[in-house]
């Protein structure tokens, strides 16, 4: 009797990875071509080349897309059962003429699904062996030409996503991204995994990590938001998260070189009336519930003397995502679109001395991401004791300076009195959700909710900071990473940013 069997793997959950599959077909046919009769569809999702950036061409030649027009041959249709644009399916036969190469260097794959059409039942455990034998084949070559995979934990927050843009357009990096919820513009490279995954979830954290034996870096970009931050919950939390992943991942890794942790400027407690420049060195807080404290002691629990770490401690993150919590660029952006919106003045509501003086330290996504990789590839200072980092753009800022210029920026005027010691976010922009939606529809932007992207609470809090939190940069100076930014320039570039985005109007 013929049986029929139609057998779909998703690479992403059977961990054979796209840049496997040509490992995987080639296995295929030399281990069961001539044991069954069998035909095996590729469906391969391609982005066009005018779509990308100039930086992902050199991929195309490094991840081998010409071996891929050798193995695939024959295109059959255009496929488009899985509702993907740029989706073709390919019929190879293991005798195969290789007449026709059909995928152009102009296509960057970015996934693909293998349909295996068996006119003979096949058992299902040997071909888990098979995907097995191609991740191994993979990973031994991977390792002999010194390639480098990344896992970003956060991948879609405001560092992880510069970090991993920055990492996959660099040479023999392969990057793994998790997060809970995928991007709305999905990053397109086939050096580029995602990784859907709850890491407050120890089980769903094991069943998706626990594969990744080939992993080098790992980048934690990530926390619990649900908790205040200095609550021992918010410990305890954090905690899990990343034991989670630890315990998923470090005892198949063997090949782990360094571990980034990213913190903050909140690591250090600030002295009432006082301005002092923190170093890294500057002790601890007592007293209070600090989630940072319990990562760092974590990772030197876990460790130390075996695998080099390193601490990066940022301020006022300026980047551009959906999905953080304290999302300043975010916040910013919908106020000053709201006000345009509205015709609302632009106002400033905080302390005086937030508004007159240097309160904190402004920190560009793009600086905090290209430290974390300095730190990680450096061999003269990274250290398994661990390092820690201030991650700052150098010169201080204060709002009063900057605001006219973002006023103008959002096309706002700033009004004569922009400093109103007694305006609140939270009051003045309640109930402005229905106002979103609108700017949202007539603006032809991204689907997105005020909550997405505007936290009035953190905006408030943040003009009216206690204490000074500025950071030293000396150290990283002296070791001789030399990215700054002043810090009105990276938030003119991240509005910008959010712009070419479709964020925001
Ligand atoms: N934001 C700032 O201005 C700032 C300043 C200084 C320091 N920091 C510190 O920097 C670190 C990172 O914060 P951030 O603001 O840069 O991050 P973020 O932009 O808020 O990004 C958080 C990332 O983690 C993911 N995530 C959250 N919960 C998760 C879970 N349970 N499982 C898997 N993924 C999860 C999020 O995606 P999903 O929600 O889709 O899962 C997102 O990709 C924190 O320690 C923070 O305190 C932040």
């Amino acid at each position: 009797m013929i049986v029929r069997l139609l057998l779909q793997v998703e690479l992403s959950i059977f961990s054979i990875k796209t840049d496997n599959l040509i490992e995987f077909v080639k296995i295929l046919y030399k281990s069961i071509g001539d044991l069954c009769l069998m035909n095996v569809y590729i469906c391969m999702f391609v982005s066009r080349l005018e779509e990308t950036k100039k930086v992902h061409i050199d991929m195309v030649y490094e991840n081998g897309l010409e071996e891929i027009e050798r193995v695939y041959i024959g295109l059959e249709e255009i496929d488009r059962i899985y509702g993907w644009n740029d989706c073709f399916s390919f019929n190879c036969h293991p005798t195969g003429d290789c007449s026709t190469p059909i995928l152009k260097k102009s296509n960057i794959l970015i996934g693909a699904f293998v349909s295996i059409k068996i006119v003979q039942s096949l058992d299902r455990a040997k071909l888990s062996k098979l995907e097995v034998m191609a991740d191994r084949e993979c990973n031994t070559k991977a390792q002999a030409a010194g390639n480098n995979v990344a896992i970003i934990f956060g991948v879609t927050g405001l560092v992880g996503k510069e970090l991993s843009k920055r990492l996959i357009s660099k040479s023999k990096w392969k990057v793994y991204g998790v997060a809970r919820n995928p991007e709305i513009k999905p990053i397109k490279s086939s050096s580029y995994h995602f990784i859907s995954c709850d890491l407050l979830d120890p089980v769903d954290t094991k069943q998706k990590l626990s594969v990744l034996q080939d992993v080098t870096h790992m980048f934690w970009i990530t926390w619990a938001s649900q908790h205040p931050l200095d609550s021992p919950e918010s410990c305890e939390q954090n905690k899990t998260m990343m034991c989670n992943a630890l315990s998923a991942i470090l005892p198949i890794a063997k090949g782990l070189k360094h571990f980034s942790l990213q913190t903050g400027m909140s690591n250090y407690v600030p002295v009432n009336g006082k301005t002092i420049l923190f170093d890294e060195e500057w002790p601890r807080g007592n007293g209070s519930h600090n989630f940072y404290y319990v990562l760092e002691d974590l990772l030197h629990e876990t460790l130390a003397g075996k695998v080099a770490w390193s601490v990066h401690r940022p301020g006022l993150l300026i980047g551009a995502s959906h999905r953080t919590f304290y999302n300043f660029i975010g916040t910013l952006c919908v106020y000053g679109a709201t006000c345009k919106h509205l015709n609302l003045p632009f106002v400033f509501g905080g302390t005086r001395e937030c508004w007159e003086e240097s309160y904190i330290d402004g920190s560009d996504a793009r600086l905090v991401a290209e430290q974390q990789i300095w730190a990680a590839t450096t061999d003269e200072i990274t250290s398994t004791d661990g390092q820690a980092f201030n991650a700052i753009n150098g010169s201080s800022f204060t709002w009063k300076q900057i605001w006219p210029t973002l006023g103008e920026k959002f096309g706002v005027t700033a009004p004569e009195n922009m400093f109103l010691e007694d305006f609140r976010l939270t009051t003045a922009m309640r109930e402005k959700e229905k106002v979103w939606e609108e700017i949202v529809m007539t603006e032809n932007l991204h689907q997105t909710k005020m909550k997405d992207l505007a936290n009035w609470q953190f905006l408030d809090l943040l003009f009216r900071c206690p204490g000074k939190l500025l950071g030293s940069r000396a150290k990283v100076d002296q070791l001789g990473f030399t990215m700054k930014y002043n810090t009105l320039d990276s938030i003119l570039y991240w509005i910008d940013f959010m712009r070419d985005e479709k964020l925001i109007p």
